[in-house]
């Protein structure tokens, strides 16, 4: 369980608009959750968080209590957590919830993958249903393995297979479509758009991972639902602080406070371990200040667009075959592992690094090297790194 401490200011950059939905839950969700959140408070198990507003040490304030309390609930063991920064955690967990205009909640875990281990087991049972896209990240698999509700998985970015599965499952009593908002292998985002229709249609819920999105796609950076221009209509986002936003460590769910609620009493890797580091907690509240600003935001959304055109344009002007589409990770396609890390090893060579991906992380015969730009790299640079492929292309005889 983590005892969050708190910092007083409250976010800038306010989000005025309301962006994610939280409101419109199927009434199936939204009984059993408040069913099983009621039972709760009934046997005395809810919990309800103290917040800790001055550093860990031994006498602590509390948010619910005036006095300075003594505390004897720490696994400060060495008495080394006493910084003289008080951390900020409940700080960005409101800054995140702004930054999605949820008017919802959110809460922190340790890693996105935390985040997808604990959301499922939480909030569905046998009697539900988890709808997946088959080339989901490796983390929303084990999260589904870990809950007991049935599982039908649908082809990928596929609104027509995804129709045919909630068909099947249309018997369950909470149907939850799990995507990934941007595929990481591929580079391809998913036609949420199409995907919120059919899952309207079947009253069902939808989650999205926007760990290859959040803080960079759609036009402020608020991801795939943005992108999709269907944000009002996803209900659970899961994601990480790990990549865009700063790159060090972190993950969260975004959404209805009833179902942040049930994941702080019941999600397993909220409360059997650690929460993040406060230095981390700070740069990543630095990280998204800088992306909810228009003015500090807009120049590296434009530099990573234009360099992800340009790097497109000239490989395909060069002839490789590269999957993904408007989006900054571009796999160039080789379809052999030999060769996939071959090509990666000359270009290092040549001072690019660069990594090929092979089975088991994607398909056999379907081995590339994943390239990934950023606002950070120059135009030379970029340049640079397609005339380095082109070299090691035509030595390898790949174009
Ligand atoms: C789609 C997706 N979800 C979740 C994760 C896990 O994120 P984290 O590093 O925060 O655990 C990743 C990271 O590779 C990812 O690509």
């Amino acid at each position: 369980m983590s005892f969050l401490l708190l910092r007083s200011p409250t976010p800038k950059s306010p989000v005025t608009r309301r962006l994610l939905s939280t409101a419109k839950l199927p009434a199936a969700l939204e009984e059993r959750i408040s069913t099983a959140l009621s039972s709760m408070k009934a046997a005395g198990t809810f919990k309800t968080e103290r917040i800790i507003t001055t550093p860990q040490r031994s006498s602590i304030n509390v948010q619910s209590s005036t006095a300075p309390v003594l505390n004897f609930c720490a696994n400060n063991y060495l008495g080394l957590a006493d910084h003289p920064t008080v951390t900020i955690h409940k700080d960005l967990e409101a800054q995140i919830s702004q930054f999605y205009g949820t008017q919802g909640d959110t809460i922190l875990y340790a890693s996105c993958f935390d985040a997808n281990a604990g959301i499922f087991e939480s909030l569905l049972t046998a009697e539900d249903a988890v709808i997946s896209d088959s080339l989901n990240h490796a983390s929303i698999i084990d999260g589904v393995r870990l809950c007991k509700a049935q599982r039908f998985r649908y082809a990928n970015g596929d609104p027509h297979d995804l129709e045919r599965q909630l068909e099947k499952a249309k018997d369950c009593r909470v149907k939850l479509v799990a995507t990934d908002g941007v595929f990481s292998m591929d580079g391809n985002i998913a036609p949420l758009r199409d995907i919120v229709d059919v899952v309207e249609r079947h009253n069902a819920v939808l989650f999205v991972d926007d760990a290859h999105a959040t803080g960079f796609l759609g036009a402020t950076g608020r991801g795939s639902g943005e992108y999709a221009g269907v944000m009002e209509r996803v209900h659970l986002v899961n994601s990480t602080l790990g990549k865009a936003l700063g790159g060090a460590a972190g993950g969260y769910t975004t959404g209805a406070p009833l179902l942040v609620s049930m994941l702080r009493n019941t999600s397993r890797p909220y409360l059997f371990s650690n929460t993040l580091p406060p230095s981390v907690v700070g740069a990543a509240s630095a990280a998204l200040e800088i992306v909810s600003n228009e003015e500090t935001r807009a120049p590296l959304l434009n530099s990573l667009w234009a360099n992800a055109k340009v790097f497109r344009q000239r490989m395909e002007e060069a002839g490789f075959v590269l999957a993904g589409k408007d989006h900054a990770i571009i796999p160039v396609m080789l379809g052999d592992a030999k060769l996939a890390s071959r090509m990666a090893e000359m270009m290092l060579n040549r001072g690019i690094y660069v990594v090929g991906f092979s089975y088991p992380v994607v398909p056999k015969d379907k081995a590339r090297i994943r390239v990934q730009l950023s606002a950070a790299h120059s135009l030379d640079q970029v340049n640079y790194a397609v005339d380095s492929f082109i070299e090691v292309g035509r030595e390898l005889k790949v174009i």
